[in-house]
């Protein structure tokens, strides 16, 4: 079968794909599932780099990818039919989901073996045109779930900035902070995505033909938001820190991101942590299907050309998300 793996840390290049790898086996818990489309996430190049806190243990050669849509084949040993019917992961249904935070195994593959608990049915309706659109939503969609309701912890009337709004776990931050009751939203973008921001539901402060800092002064009258949510970090995360509510909160996204300039500061700062569960992937499902959670695709590339995927990517401006068609 065909499958992308990289040997060394490195740029895209160290991407290949190769068509001699062995169908894996599922464990006793997993399920065998044919890739249909895989979602990229900046983690994908931070593992593939070396530069991520996951790749300090991985075992290379390695896959690559955390997220895909795809149709389950067959099941472990555990998993008899009344135990998948009961999952509703019988064979032949289209799933969707994530590796689990600790599974070192890519998802970039035509066949891939995946825990049960990590996948979730794709609904009856969904055409197969929208399936790139799942491929990219476990993820960002965790995250943005981890992100509101577990670290922010967003309360009903607080104000709220997104930095990168139209990214991929920024077009799920907009809808969950509204959804949570968040009064305001703002979020930092470029002019170009403006219009994307606003359909979200937030105000859009570009970034690239204005000056975002007193944009938010004049908005907030000086007073700065209740929470601050980062998806961008790099520019970001020391200007933001003046534009904090008092008791306010800083949530910046990248795992390694240094809090400590925040904390000098005596701000409130932190990173989310993904909790991965049916029970979350299921209420993705609901937010997707009744269009509350618009998660925008923006490009689906053929297998193939994963390196030219992951040049976009590190580029820093994606649009909503960039999938791999496993099938192409
Ligand atoms: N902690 C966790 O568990 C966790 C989980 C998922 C992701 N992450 C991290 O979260 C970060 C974002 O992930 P993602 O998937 O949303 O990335 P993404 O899809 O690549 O989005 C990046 C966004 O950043 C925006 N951006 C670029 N420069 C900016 C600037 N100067 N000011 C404001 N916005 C700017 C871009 O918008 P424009 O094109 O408009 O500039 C784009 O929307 C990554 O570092 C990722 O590794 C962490």
């Amino acid at each position: 079968m065909r499958e992308i793996r990289f040997d060394r840390f490195g740029g895209p290049e160290v991407l290949t794909l190769h068509s001699d790898a062995a169908p894996p086996e599922p464990q006793p818990d997993e399920v065998l599932v044919r890739v249909s489309y895989v979602g990229l996430n900046p983690l994908d190049y931070k593992v593939r780099d070396g530069s991520s806190g996951m790749s300090r243990d991985l075992q290379l050669p390695a896959g690559t990818g955390r997220e895909m849509a795809g149709t389950v084949v067959s099941a472990g040993s555990d998993l008899d039919d009344a135990e998948l019917g009961s999952r509703g992961l019988m064979p032949g249904t289209r799933v969707f989901g994530m590796r689990a935070p600790g599974d070192p195994r890519g998802v970039a593959a035509e066949l891939i073996a995946i825990g049960a608990d990590d996948l979730a049915p794709i609904p009856d309706e969904i055409d197969d045109e929208d399936l790139p659109r799942w491929a990219g939503l476990a993820l960002v969609g965790l995250t943005a779930i981890a992100t509101i309701e577990d670290t922010a912890r967003i309360e009903p009337g607080q104000t709220v900035l997104v930095h990168g709004g139209s990214g991929g776990v920024g077009q799920l931050l907009i809808p969950m902070a509204l959804e949570a009751g968040a009064s305001q939203v703002w979020a930092t973008g470029r002019a170009a995505n403006a219009e994307r921001i606003r359909e979200l539901g937030a105000v859009p402060v570009p970034y690239d033909t204005g000056d975002w800092e007193a944009e938010m002064r004049r908005a907030t009258e000086g007073r700065g938001v209740d929470v601050v949510l980062d998806t961008h970090y790099h520019s970001t995360f020391l200007p933001s820190l003046d534009h904090i509510a008092e008791n306010g909160l800083l949530v910046t996204l990248p795992t390694l991101a240094d809090l400590t300039p925040a904390h000098e500061r005596g701000v409130d700062a932190k990173v989310p942590r993904i909790k991965p569960g049916r029970d979350r992937l299921d209420r993705l499902v609901q937010g997707i299907r009744a269009g509350r959670y618009p998660l925008e695709v923006s490009r689906v590339l053929p297998l193939d050309q994963i390196a030219k995927a992951h040049s976009l990517l590190e580029h820093g401006h994606t649009r909503g998300k960039l999938v791999l068609d496993a099938r192409a």
